[in-house]
């Protein structure tokens, strides 16, 4: 069995950071999302795993290599434009040959792990497996329809007028068959060869099915509000360790992770929270849910529940909150008078400002 793992895609929700960045590689309390698919694969007991890569290819490869360090065996597959998962499947058929195989979307997060979803699938080899869970909102899911016997009898890729509330998860099992059905189908309405027509040609061909839900945490982490409720969720399970520096006049309370050369001075640190290597942390209150990566300096500020990538530096601020902070970011406090605020700001950047 092999996987397909789907790294390549536009992000256009998590704009600006995917005009620079991949959004598979923002970090979830300090690594990559896509890293905790990769495990959860290597898991499972599959290691030869193709990466569909677009744009962001060059950055993609250089976060995960070889695959060695996940036990893995990589093979990249580019893919020209994202046009769709089932195109992805399409321009994977000769990596993947005629071996059943799971795909993975790089940017989803799963508690738990796929090895119960994979041995499952071993025994009972149906044309295809998909995971549901139960969402509030179907209408920006792909969503399934059960027959009583929990096998699927249709799908449909963001329902106006949902008719279940079992949105698919973004792990999906496949024998071969899934190679005629993604050849047969066309472009949807939004231009994209879709996984859920392949799989419903499946179905009215006749071909068995299967369906998990799963009760366990599962989101997409494509928009920044999932972002940052998925990072709240591992970083309650951080071990508290400090590696770098903590002075007298600072104070940690609960999980807190302070990692090799951070210096944290007269500053209070309320976990669980991450502050990655070679960070300054001077007179500032860091509180719950934050993951500040590495070499950032967080100076006279307050920041909770936040994700900052490296490099950047926040100083005389407060205060910030469920806030997604790209790379090389500068905040800094304009003159009090006239009070105003001075933005530079990329294309397709939020900001939200109290005043
Ligand atoms: P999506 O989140 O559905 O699509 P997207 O990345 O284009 O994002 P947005 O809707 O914000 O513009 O994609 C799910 C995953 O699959 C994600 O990791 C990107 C990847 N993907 C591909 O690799 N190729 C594709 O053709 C598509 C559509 C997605």
């Amino acid at each position: 069995m092999k996987a397909l793992v789907l790294s390549g895609g536009a992000g256009t929700r998590l704009r600006p950071i995917t005009h620079t960045s991949a959004k598979q590689l923002v970090p979830v309390a300090n690594t990559p999302v896509l890293f905790y698919g990769l495990k959860a694969i290597a898991d499972a007991g599959v290691t030869e795993v193709g990466i569909i890569v677009g744009d962001t290819a060059a950055e993609i490869r250089e976060a995960v290599g070889d695959g060695s360090a996940f036990g893995l065996d990589i093979t990249y597959i580019p893919q020209a434009a994202p046009l769709g998962l089932a195109h992805a499947v399409l321009i994977a058929r000769d990596y993947l040959g005629d071996e059943d195989f799971v795909m993975y979307l790089g940017d989803n997060f799963i508690v738990g792990g796929i090895t119960d979803l994979v041995e499952r699938f071993r025994a009972e080899r149906p044309a295809a497996q998909i995971m549901l869970t139960k969402v509030a909102d179907p209408t920006s899911f792909g969503v399934a329809v059960l027959d009583g016997d929990g096998r699927v009898v249709g799908l449909e890729e963001k329902p106006a007028k949902p008719k279940s509330d079992l949105a698919l998860v973004g792990v999906y099992l496949f024998t071969p068959a899934i190679h005629e059905a993604v050849r047969a189908v066309k472009p949807s309405g939004r231009g994209e060869l879709e996984i859920t027509d392949a799989i419903q040609w499946l179905i009215d061909d006749g071909r068995d099915v299967h369906s998990t839900t799963i009760s366990g945490y599962w989101k997409d982490t494509g928009n920044v509000t999932d972002m940052l409720e998925v990072n709240r969720l591992v970083l309650e399970t951080v071990e508290p360790v400090v590696e770098g520096s903590v002075d007298e006049e600072s104070e940690l309370i609960g999980r807190v992770r302070v990692e090799a050369g951070a210096r944290i001075t007269g500053s209070r640190i309320v976990g669980p929270a991450i502050i990655g290597r070679d960070c300054v942390v001077k007179g500032a209150y860091v509180g719950p849910f934050t993951a500040i990566a590495d070499h950032c300096r967080i100076e006279d500020c307050e920041i909770e529940y936040s994700i900052v990538l490296s490099g950047s530096s926040l100083t005389g601020v407060r205060r910030i909150e469920a806030s997604l902070i790209g790379h090389d970011v500068e905040v800094t406090p304009a003159p009090r008078s006239p009070s105003s605020h001075r933005l530079v700001l990329g294309d397709h950047s939020k900001v939200q400002i109290s005043s």
